[in-house]
């Protein structure tokens, strides 16, 4: 079927390919991974300096990381996407409702203070950061770089705790995907809080 976001969708990529069309015409898939990489480096570095009290991981916030990293390379950083999207079997938040989803995702956050020194034990921030992680694993709301720049964020918020960044080093690539299906197919954290917990030190 032709529908509006088929073609939508066919407009972020180069045609036949899964590399998206960039600022710098860059046609080489490991090219602009490299790339990708130096700008994530390079924006932990920032926004880790620019943490203060007065920081809060708000909507805007989250849209800034993604815009202000990637904003040299991407027309769409710091968008949300327009189309629906899936990975394998798992279908992310419909196009139609990330702005909606978002705000509540976001809200809830706010009630607890965006997670900003939080006093009770790391078990508890565990599972809080593991809930929150889901939802936007769940919403999947950039047309590319979500999983890194939801890792940024909760990093952030993690450093804010006075932890280190989360270590993801000792788990596969494998674990990491079969916990974000069971966020988006069972809306179910449990395998993530267990990655967050040993992550954080
Ligand atoms: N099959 C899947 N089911 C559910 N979530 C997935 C699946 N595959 C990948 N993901 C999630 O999507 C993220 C990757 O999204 P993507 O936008 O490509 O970001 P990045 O380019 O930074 O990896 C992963 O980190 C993971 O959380
Ligand atoms: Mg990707």
């Amino acid at each position: 079927m032709v529908s509006k976001y088929h073609l939508r969708s066919n407009s972020i990529y180069i045609k036949d390919t899964d590399i998206p069309h960039n600022k710098l015409g860059i046609i080489s898939a490991e090219e602009l991974h490299e790339l990708e990489g130096e700008l994530l480096e390079e924006a932990y570095q920032v926004f880790y300096q620019e943490l203060d009290e007065h920081t809060l991981f708000n909507e805007d916030y989250f849209k800034a990381l993604h815009q202000r990293t990637f904003e040299g390379l991407y027309e769409w950083a710091g968008e949300y996407r327009q189309f629906n999207m899936s990975k394998g079997t798992s279908r992310f938040c419909q196009g139609a409702y990330i702005a909606t989803n978002s705000a509540k995702i976001f809200n809830k956050l706010a009630k607890i203070n965006y997670l900003k020194e939080f006093t009770k034990p790391k078990e508890e921030l565990a599972k809080q950061l593991a809930y929150f992680k889901c939802e936007l694993i769940a919403l999947h709301p950039f047309y590319e770089l979500n999983g890194r720049i939801t890792r940024l964020f909760f990093d952030m918020i993690a450093i804010s705790n006075g932890y280190s960044y989360i270590d993801y080093s000792n788990i596969s690539p494998e674990t990491y995907i079969n916990a974000s299906i069971e966020c988006v197919q069972f809306a179910n954290s449990d395998s993530m809080e267990l990655i967050i917990t040993n992550g954080l030190k």
